[in-house]
């Protein structure tokens, strides 16, 4: 298996586009080397740095949190187990917080979200005259203490 990949083989294999990579590789998330013959090169785990890359910013977290995440797993040497594991840990946190809220937007924002509008059938049961309003801002059913705990 080859350890280092053109920039066209990186570009096929993470999905990304090669201005893409030399945006990244700007913003210090990844980095390449140049043979004796000056052609850029880029080491295997180049491709698991670009999947969370991708996925994150798939997912809506600014790319300053996932440059964040990635600081955890130092540009430059090879990741080992524990570097991955030392930025999973703070990524969980990250992801957990996303779940929770994409699963109450999926399953519940066809009723009252508590936003304040008072436009749906369900508002005057969850949300009589926008007493939720008084707890503060946003869709305060959306963002509720409990199951899986409060996103603020
Ligand atoms: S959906 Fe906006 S207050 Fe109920």
């Amino acid at each position: 298996m080859a350890r280092e990949f053109s920039v066209g083989q990186v570009a096929k294999r993470s999905g990304l586009s090669v201005s893409a990579l030399h945006f990244y590789e700007r913003k210090g998330l990844i980095r390449s080397h140049r043979t004796s013959g000056n052609q850029r090169r880029y080491d295997r785990d180049v491709l698991r740095r670009l999947a969370i890359v991708r996925m994150g910013t798939e997912l809506g977290i600014p790319l300053s949190e996932v440059a964040e995440a990635l600081a955890r797993v130092p540009v430059g040497h090879t990741p080992s187990a524990d570097d991955w594991r030392a930025m999973s840990v703070l990524w969980h946190e990250k992801l957990d917080r996303r779940i929770v809220l994409m699963t109450r937007m999926r399953d519940e924002l066809n009723g009252c979200i508590g936003c304040g509008c008072l436009s749906t059938a369900n508002c005057p049961l969850m949300n009589l005259e926008d007493h939720l309003g008084r707890e503060g801002s946003g869709p305060r059913r959306l963002l509720r203490e409990g199951k899986d705990s409060y996103i603020s």
